[in-house]
């Protein structure tokens, strides 16, 4: 579904992301871990093309990222992302937050936008609060109210860039919660988090990033059993104790 080949990446003279391919398939479960300033943010975001590369290919589900002829706006639209941030529209309401883009990118009818973002609302445990406005939700009720929006797009694929890292730790569980019912549906995921109870849970692959490099590309067992760098033993040991 995801494909990446030899993916290179500068800022400036500042090489950020070097010769990094690896790939996602339909239904698979990726964990992207690693310290911080290794690069997982960029190589998440060259996914789908919200940062440009200067060497090598990404495609997804066939169509590639990097031809200039493709249409980025387009393929955004099939691929969910859920950064740190919840990035709500402060101004809308929860429900208004879930049919916006229903409406004006995938041209639905609002009745029809309504109901879809009502029933993801209820998936997420929130249906209760679909007229709030963002402000008076918590953190990890926001981040909810931004997995249910991206799904509201009927998207391929999801890429959550450290999506419980900004939330108190009484409501990261609440998150992982959606996270894992949505890797057991099958939803292919590409997953930027430290959250290793998660990535042992549902994972079926763990990318573990080191200044620019994907140093390993596991399966779970593997990596968490037996990895083979010194650089990823250094941050398991510091990461799970
Ligand atoms: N817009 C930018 N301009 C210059 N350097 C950047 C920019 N964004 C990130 N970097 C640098 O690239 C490196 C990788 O950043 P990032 O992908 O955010 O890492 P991670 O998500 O693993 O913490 C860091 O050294 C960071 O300072
Ligand atoms: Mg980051």
């Amino acid at each position: 579904m995801i494909q990446l080949n030899n993916v290179s990446k500068w800022y400036g003279s500042f090489q950020v992301l070097t010769d990094c391919t690896t790939e996602v398939k339909k239904g698979e479960v990726v964990v992207v871990c690693g310290p911080s300033g290794s690069g997982k943010s960029t190589l998440i975001k060259t996914v789908n093309g919200l940062e440009p590369i200067q060497q090598g290919s990404i495609t997804i589900d066939g169509v590639s990222v990097t031809d200039r002829k493709t249409n980025l706006s387009k393929l955004r639209s099939r691929v969910g992302m859920v950064f740190q941030h919840f990035e709500l529209f402060p101004h809308l309401s929860i429900v208004q937050n879930l049919t916006l883009a229903q409406i004006k990118v995938l041209g639905r009818g609002r009745d029809e936008a309504t109901a879809k973002g009502l029933k993801l609302l209820d998936r997420v445990g929130l249906r209760a609060h679909a007229d709030k406005f963002p402000g008076q939700l918590s953190g990890g009720q926001q981040q909810r109210v931004a997995i249910a929006r991206a799904l509201s797009m009927d998207p391929i694929a999801m890429l959550f860039d450290e999506p419980t890292s900004a939330l108190d730790p009484e409501m990261i569980n609440e998150v992982l919660d959606v996270m894992v019912e949505l890797a057991q549906e099958g939803m292919t995921m590409m997953c930027v988090t430290h959250e290793m109870g998660f990535a042992k849970k549902v994972a079926h692959r763990v990318i573990f990033m080191d200044r620019g490099l994907i140093v390993e590309d596991d399966r779970k067992d593997a990596f968490f059993e037996n990895p083979k760098s010194d650089r990823a033993k250094d941050f398991l040991a510091k990461i799970l104790h």
